[in-house]
């Protein structure tokens, strides 16, 4: 029997990714891999309440943003002492993941360092170079997309190294821009995608699916041998009925 791998969240705020996992565990779609627990920077944050809906561990952690420093290296501090914090839950809890899922702190180069390639980010653009880094967060990136007048945008998994948003991608996934849009419109389309494309690429993870380039550019994913693909299309379509239905009633 395989032992299932373990994920850790750090979220801060909807958590419909994290959703997006459950969901994709409760309906058989993700296997061989559970959520030990959801780490969590924002006391009020509706992802505290999916978890406890889901049976979920929390670890409610002060985390930084937001709050006011004396100075920037006081601020570094209590950084570090947050991913120290993490880290400690991570070797406890026998992690094998650290899943980033609307987390609205940097991760420090420490906590990167001592989990190197095991610590993972969902980001909300295709094009990382022009649409990615430290200030490129919630609606700012739509935005941008929109103003620079590219036709797609979309949304990457990728693993988190020392460069914020430039770990190599694992996964992407594209977004037509659509005449007319809006950030939130294009938002709103992309997060359609993310929750398919980010419990896609931790299955193809944890089966060994995904090799790094040696130069650390980029990576080698096998989506093919076996008939991965067929059989994850096949099992996901499940959630996507789900998912088409929930879109119609909002319409
Ligand atoms: C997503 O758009 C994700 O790409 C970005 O933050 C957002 C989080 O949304 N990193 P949610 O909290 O998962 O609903």
């Amino acid at each position: 029997m395989t032992l299932a791998k373990k994920l850790l969240f750090l979220a801060s705020g909807r958590g419909s990714n994290f959703q997006s996992f459950v969901d994709h565990i409760e309906l058989g779609i993700l296997r061989n891999l559970l959520i030990a627990g959801v780490v969590c920077n924002q006391n009020r944050a509706p992802v505290l309440d999916r978890a406890r809906k889901a049976g979920i561990q929390t670890f409610e952690i002060e985390g930084v943003t937001g709050k006011k420093f004396s100075s920037p290296e006081e601020r570094e501090e209590a950084r570090i002492a947050f991913d120290k914090q993490c880290l400690d839950i991570v070797k406890s809890q026998s992690i094998d993941f650290v899943v980033l899922a609307g987390f609205d702190q940097i991760v420090s180069k420490k906590f990167v360092d001592a989990f190197p390639l095991k610590i993972i980010n969902i980001h909300p653009a295709y094009d990382l170079k022009k649409f990615g880094g430290k200030n490129m967060i919630g609606s700012r990136v739509h935005e941008s997309v929109l103003s620079s007048g590219v036709e797609y945008s979309g949304c990457t998994v990728h693993f988190v190294t020392g460069k914020v948003d430039q770990g190599p991608a694992i996964l992407k996934r594209r977004v037509p821009v659509l005449p007319g849009d809006t950030g939130s419109k294009l938002g709103e389309r992309i997060l359609l995608e993310e929750h398919l494309a980010y419990p896609e690429a931790l299955q193809l993870l944890v089966e060994g699916r995904v090799l790094v380039s040696d130069s650390g550019d980029g990576c080698f994913v096998d989506f093919y041998s076996d008939n991965w693909d067929i059989f994850w299309y096949e099992r996901q379509c499940a959630y996507i009925d789900i998912q088409s239905k929930q879109k119609r009633l909002h319409e």
